[in-house]
């Protein structure tokens, strides 16, 4: 469900690929030490172009296409523009925001996330209720925008799973309405299929559009979508 890497990644993708794909696609050598689902997303890791392209451009995760994609339609990154970025590692959305002329912005993730100027990043879980109120002081005021990106640790467990990728949509989006500028936008992952009426019904209280966006550079064969939900319209 979640096309990102699990938390063990390969330290040394092979050379070459490009936006065009390879004729045969790479095969791993050894599979020594990883589990079955380890050695399918490496090697199809290996095999995608949104991964080469992301490497060969720099940007830390193929995820930095889908938020440009989102941008190219939406067009939330601008100068003087304040964004929160949800669940940011590696920081492949911020690297893009950044590029855009987003000067006011700061992410949040379980993980260590390695410095991507001028945004302000906080290691630690959103969830946690002291994280809003931190996020929204080193903004230094109300957002424009805030992404999230948050994808939980899959346990395998259907149910399980399902809860917590929903939990994490819902408290975005009770953030978002919260604390967002009048006019101000909520983006978030979610997937299709999933129990996510509930709070579709609640965005669409309070904001004037809620659409359903799939990137290119999401897989096509993941039932990962993303929320898009514009001109808030206030508590
Ligand atoms: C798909 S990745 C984000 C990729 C990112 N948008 C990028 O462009 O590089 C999802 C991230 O959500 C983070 N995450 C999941 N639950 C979280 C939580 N409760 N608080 C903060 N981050 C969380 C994970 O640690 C993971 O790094």
């Amino acid at each position: 469900m979640n096309d990102e890497p699990p938390r063990k990644r390969m330290v040394k993708p092979p050379a070459g690929g490009n936006e065009s794909g390879r004729a045969k696609p790479a095969r791993l050598k050894t599979a020594f030490g990883r589990t079955p689902s380890q050695q399918a997303w490496l090697e199809r890791q290996i095999n995608d172009p949104f991964s080469a392209k992301a490497r060969a451009l720099g940007y830390r995760s193929r995820a930095a296409f889908k938020i440009s994609e989102i941008d190219e339609k939406f067009h939330f990154f601008r100068k003087g523009a304040r964004v929160i970025d949800l669940g940011c590692a590696p920081g492949g959305w911020l690297q893009i925001a950044v590029e855009r002329g987003v000067t006011q912005l700061v992410g949040v993730d379980l993980l260590p996330v390695d410095p991507v100027a001028p945004a302000h990043i906080l290691e630690m879980d959103f969830t946690d209720p002291s994280c809003p109120p931190k996020l929204i002081e080193l903004l230094g005021g109300a957002p424009d925008l805030v992404m999230s990106d948050m994808a939980p640790n899959t346990v395998g467990h259907r149910e399980t799973d399902h809860l917590r990728i929903v939990g994490l949509i819902e408290i975005g989006a009770e953030f978002a309405i919260e604390v967002l500028k009048p006019g101000g936008a909520f983006v978030a992952k979610a997937f299709q299929g999933g129990e996510t009426a509930e709070v579709i019904a609640r965005l669409k209280k309070h904001f004037d559009k809620v659409v359903h966006f799939k990137p290119k550079a999401s897989r096509s064969d993941s039932s990962e979508v993303f929320l898009v939900a514009t001109g808030f319209k206030g508590r």
